[in-house]
């Protein structure tokens, strides 16, 4: 028997002024996105900015469905949309906002585990960690590296 343990790290802020100038304009973007929700149904308005290699910023917001099972997270609109128009480039960062009937959450919007998935997708297909920057009101976290959210993801090498 072995025993592993395993770390993933975290740094937390208090508030988006707080954030290097990149990720702020991130989180905003993000925030932005978020009013383009189509989310009648659970009324749960999410927004997702991607920074791209070449300095491209990309968003998406949460597309649901009468059909519940056919909507999808900004997360993966985002990343589907990045990944489709620029194939050859690589995702630098990503920031993800959300908001209730309250208004922004005060704990970070975090990603479920589909997003998870196609992040550490994302990250093996071009090679380069994702810095994830997850806003709140009165919290935001930044992961270097989408593993940090899914350490036991199952990768494309696990179909060889
Ligand atoms: N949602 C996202 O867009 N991203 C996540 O990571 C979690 C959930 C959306 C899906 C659905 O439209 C709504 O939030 C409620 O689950």
């Amino acid at each position: 028997m072995r025993r592993k343990e395993l770390r993933i790290m975290v740094c937390e802020y208090d508030a988006v002024v707080e954030l290097p100038d990149a990720d702020q304009k991130l989180v905003l973007a993000a925030r932005e996105a978020s009013k383009n929700a189509y989310a009648p149904y659970s009324k749960f308005h999410v927004g997702a900015a991607l920074l791209l290699e070449n300095g491209e910023v990309i968003t998406g917001s949460n597309q649901e469905n009468a059909d519940f099972t056919d909507g999808l997270c900004a997360e993966r609109v985002a990343l589907f949309y990045a990944n489709s128009t620029y194939p050859d480039v690589a995702v630098k960062a990503i920031a993800v906002t959300a908001k209730n009937a309250h208004g922004l959450l005060e704990f970070p919007a975090q990603p479920c585990g589909s997003c998870r998935q196609v992040l550490v997708e994302t990250e093996v297909r071009y090679n380069k960690h994702i810095r994830v920057i997850l806003d709140g009101r009165k919290h935001i976290q930044v992961l270097e590296g989408a593993d940090n959210l899914l350490p036991f993801a199952f990768k494309p090498k696990d179909l060889e």
